[in-house]
């Protein structure tokens, strides 16, 4: 019986490793991607189940669990490296980050498929920013906010350049963001 499991596992090994070869190499050789891939985890996949959910479509994650990799997987992933059929096609479509150190590292509030004109907000100072599955389009806007009084939007800090690209970007601490259509 053991023997046979340790087999089962090794076919899985194998299994797995035939999948990983499918991604295409410009998208396996980003970091973040080949640090979630050592994990086992599908960068293509839904957001692993270690995450915190908060509430629906926005999650927590502590560096080093598998979301917070898939997370940070999904802020380098370029846009026109998805599979079309991975491409979300729902809501709003875009993929938002806030991390609590520079270029989208420590503790991470992601928002999987952002609601417009909503403001979403952590009750933790944050520092980087990271935007995924697309860029904003010229008709978006992205503002920065963070704590006044008992408001965790209170304060209207900055926006986010016009279509600013899939990325990770540093900013002055905030703890809210609003994406606006116009
Ligand atoms: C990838 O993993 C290495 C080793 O743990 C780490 O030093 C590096 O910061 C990770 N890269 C990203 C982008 O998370």
């Amino acid at each position: 019986m053991r023997f046979s499991n340790i087999i089962a596992f090794g076919l899985f090994g194998a299994n797995s490793a035939l999948g990983l070869a499918i991604l295409p190499r410009e998208i396996a050789e980003i970091e973040s991607v080949a640090n979630a891939t050592a994990k086992g985890i599908d960068v293509f996949g839904p957001i692993p189940d270690d995450a915190v959910k908060a509430h629906e479509g926005f999650y927590t994650a502590e560096e080093g669990t598998d979301a917070w990799a898939w997370i940070r997987a999904q802020i380098d992933i370029p846009a026109h490296a998805r599979p079309a059929t991975e491409k979300r096609q729902n809501y709003a479509n875009i993929g938002i980050g806030m991390f609590a150190q520079d270029w989208c590292n420590g503790q991470a509030g992601w928002w999987d498929d952002v609601t417009y004109d909503v403001q979403h907000y952590v009750t933790l100072n944050m520092f980087s920013v990271g935007i995924s599955y697309r860029g904003l389009r010229s008709n978006e806007q992205l503002d920065f906010s963070r704590q006044a009084g008992s408001d965790w939007c209170g304060k209207y800090l900055y926006s986010a350049g016009k279509n600013t690209p899939i990325g990770c970007f540093n900013s002055q601490a905030i703890n809210c963001y609003r994406l606006t259509l116009h």
